[in-house]
């Protein structure tokens, strides 16, 4: 493997492209003046699937679920990004647990979707763990001369929450979930989101790559072209000037804009108590790798992101209003999953045509506009500072967005 004084490229044997060897040994950041998308090789590859399982959703702060899954002591849920199966845990102190959810035996999923329990008994040979992880249970081991019960409990990782949103880290000498959050919940206190009603989920599958769909998120250049016409949400004023930053961790994106015309909305369909510039505008966050919130004066929708494999991505909705009888009215309810549901799948109905022409297109990589797609550069640096082990060791180049502005 060749190597280069800038990157630290470890434990990526797995790699036999060469191609993409190269390029990860060679990559450096670049000005968004000459910015270009990653090459489509980079879209495509298990190689890099693989990669980005072990070295960026392995070592990022991953959004898995709401507080309200585990309402009571003993409760709990699986969930799964990018393929690290999980089992959240509300212990009987009421704590949050995270755990791989397999079994230490043979690997076994141990629980199923969700529910209660006292303990997790494994399905395949009855291995019991009690809530803290322990391996309390086990049968026929008596005469295995190596054997330490203590050494087999199941992994557990770093669990924190932002309001109603759990965050599971994988890396035991990760950052605090605090320190990658900075400003936002100041940012986003005003919309009560813990108060806020969950009306409607949904899974969307797409056969696309998962950076593809983040990258939509974090740029508004195709939104008058791609959703155009379609003026399913008159008042938001697509072209008005778009404020955004990255704060100093590089990890989020955010995006406010005023709306163009005064909204009409239904009283009792607001959420209570937001300052002007909340009602007469809508705040949109993008959070590394895969949480998104789309904030209106009357529906929060949330994003949870989960690359199935290197082409298929599922993309969880949910839809919060205000705890209301008029904002969980059936017909009001109905009215907001049609209008955000048909602008998702104007997204999901392009988004696969552009996976399946990176398949053939090898290093092709188109170039990226500074003034509207400043956000999809940052995004590539921040995710090839992670897949080269430099992250943290690159100067990222043009930081001229205005933070302050937001606040
Ligand atoms: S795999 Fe779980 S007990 Fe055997
Ligand atoms: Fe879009």
């Amino acid at each position: 493997m060749e190597a280069t004084a800038n990157n630290h490229l470890n434990n990526v044997d797995f790699i036999k492209d060469k191609e993409l060897l190269n390029y990860l040994n060679n990559w450096q950041p670049h000005p968004v003046e000459r910015a270009v998308c990653l090459p489509a090789f980079m879209y495509v590859s298990d190689e890099v699937y693989r990669l980005e399982r072990e070295k960026l959703f392995s070592r990022s702060w991953l959004f898995v679920g709401f507080t309200n899954q585990l309402e009571k002591p003993k409760s709990y849920f699986t969930v799964s990004i990018a393929n690290i199966s999980l089992l959240i845990v509300k212990n009987e102190e009421g704590n949050l647990r995270a755990f791989r959810n397999i079994c230490s035996h043979r690997f076994t999923p141990l629980a199923l979707e969700n529910g209660k329990a006292n303990c997790f008994v494994c399905p395949y040979h009855g291995w019991t763990y009690d809530l803290e992880g322990k391996l309390t249970g086990v049968t026929e081991f008596e005469k295995h001369e190596d054997f330490d019960m203590s050494k087999y409990g199941l992994s557990s990782f770093h669990i924190d929450t932002w309001g109603p949103f759990i965050f599971v880290n994988l890396d035991p000498n990760c950052s605090p979930l605090k320190t990658q959050l900075g400003k936002l919940p100041k940012l986003f206190d005003d919309y009560k989101i813990s108060e806020l009603s969950h009306v409607h989920t949904h899974d969307y599958q797409a056969n696309i790559n998962w950076k593809l769909y983040v990258e939509n998120t974090v740029e508004n250049y195709h939104v008058p072209f791609l959703h155009k016409g379609t003026n399913e949400i008159p008042q938001l004023d697509w072209v008005s000037p778009v404020k955004s930053f990255f704060q100093g961790k590089d990890n989020y994106y955010v995006e406010y804009s005023s709306f163009s015309t005064k909204e009409e909305i239904e009283p009792g369909t607001v959420i209570e108590g937001l300052p002007p510039k909340l009602m007469q505008g809508y705040f949109w966050l993008s959070f590394w790798p895969n949480f998104c919130l789309f904030c209106l004066p009357n529906l929060v929708l949330v994003f949870l992101i989960d690359p199935i494999s290197v082409s298929q991505t599922r993309i969880r909705w949910t839809w919060l209003v205000p705890n209301t009888t008029e904002a969980k009215s059936a017909e009001n309810v109905q009215s907001l999953v049609e209008e955000y549901d048909k602008i998702q799948l104007q997204d999901l109905s392009l988004l696969p045509k552009i996976q399946n022409e990176l398949a053939f297109l090898r290093s092709s990589a188109g170039p990226l506009s500074p003034s509207k797609e400043p956000m999809v550069h940052r995004f590539h640096e921040f995710l090839m500072a992670y897949l080269t082990d430099s992250i943290g060791m690159q100067k990222f180049q043009n930081r001229n967005f205005d933070e302050e502005d937001l606040f």
